[in-house]
């Protein structure tokens, strides 16, 4: 009975080693010590024999099952890692070759990022330049400049954010309009002036439609015989582009800016069809900024001939034009940095805005 189960043995052995992957190994195991295996049937014989045999035959076929078992785990680990070393051979990664999925579909542009480019595509086919200004200003440029001298209840009104730094004694802050752009451009040259300015903005305040930065335009127009009229056809024309409609009925409504006189908030014709809200036409108003005659102090500040020049202002929030325009209920969501909200909402790189292909070039969105 030793020697055969010394040949069991041998034969369970040879075909351990000859077994040359995972799932051989396997096969293997299961004839010797599965239910039904020949190592199983051997110790299954122990019941039936008498009690001397038992005490003999026992521990030989024991000690034959604990080494089979050791024989399919060694194997077991060197094709294990045979197989790694394999893997680790033939799926090597080259990190210097270019990704194989088509990056002009990954990334997206952010729909503020879009709508300025479109603001600028529109402006610029009418003239305008483009100007910048710094996020932090001084009280100077941000109120004073802009009539708005220090006791002035607007300054209350605006909810700005101040800094700890000081220019001249008084406390640096974060821009709360785009207005400043207005005195630096102007001082920074002659006029007549034609430009827009574009950029972030900033006020104390947060909810579904406020958030504590946003985004603003600002347009100026200085010339010797510049007047409302102007300002109009330039606001017709601006959204009957940016909404990529026929035509877009505007009403000025009396207001008040210091910066401005007279001042009046721009409504545009919408109505709501379903769910869906139409822009440029219908039997509702919709505020989208505000605009004015530029106050003479203004131009004072910048060192503009008063007696020769004139001129309009208007200012627009960028992320309102942008939710009207791509219907987007919650501002909050512009500065979550949730991927699938800029997947869903965000453009494609290749779909750079320009008058000649369409705006916003909607029949490429992969949506
Ligand atoms: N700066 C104003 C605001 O933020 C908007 C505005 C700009 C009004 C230019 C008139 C002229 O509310």
């Amino acid at each position: 009975m030793q020697d055969e189960t010394g040949a069991v043995e041998t034969r369970i052995m040879d075909a351990i080693a000859a077994a040359t992957d995972l799932s051989a190994l396997e096969d293997v195991r299961v004839a010797a010590l599965g239910k039904k295996g020949e190592v199983s049937a051997l110790l299954k014989t122990l019941g039936g024999m008498d009690a001397d045999d038992r005490q003999r035959l026992g521990p030989v076929f024991n000690q034959l099952k604990i080494r089979v078992t050791e024989a399919v785990q060694s194997r077991r680990a060197t094709l294990e890692a045979e197989d790694m070393s394999r893997r680790l051979a033939s799926e090597t990664l080259d990190m210097t070759l270019p990704v194989d999925t088509d990056p002009q579909f990954e990334g997206r542009i952010h729909p503020v990022s879009q709508t300025m480019e479109e603001l600028s595509a529109i402006f610029a086919s009418m003239g305008f330049d483009v100007a910048e200004g710094p996020d932090i200003e001084s009280g100077f440029y941000n109120f004073t400049a802009l009539n708005i001298p220090e006791a002035h209840p607007a300054r209350q009104m605006h909810d700005t954010f101040y800094l700890t730094a000081e220019e001249d004694g008084e406390p640096l802050l974060l821009r709360t309009h785009t207005s400043p752009v207005q005195v630096r451009t102007m001082q920074a040259g002659d006029p007549p002036f034609r430009f827009i300015a574009p950029g972030r903005t900033y006020r104390c305040d947060s909810d579904q439609t406020h958030t504590p930065m946003f985004h603003q335009i600002e347009g100026l127009v200085v010339d010797e015989a510049t007047h409302m009229g102007h300002l109009k056809h330039t606001l017709e024309a601006f959204l009957t582009a940016f909404f990529e409609v026929d035509n877009v009925a505007i009403r000025f409504r009396p207001s008040y800016f210091p910066f401005t006189e007279p001042s009046m908030e721009v409504d545009m014709r919408c109505h709501r069809d379903g769910d869906k809200l139409v822009v440029g036409s219908g039997d509702d108003w919709m505020e989208i900024g505000g605009s004015g005659m530029v106050n003479p102090h203004v131009l004072t500040h910048a060192g503009i001939d008063v007696e020769k020049y004139q001129g309009f202002a208007f200012g627009m929030g960028i992320d309102r034009l942008a939710m009207l325009k791509y219907g987007m209920p919650d501002l909050r969501a512009f500065f979550g940095a949730d991927l699938r909200w800029l997947k869903h909402y965000g453009f494609l790189p290749i779909d750079v805005p320009g008058l000649a292909g369409g705006l916003s070039n909607k029949s490429l969105a992969a949506k």
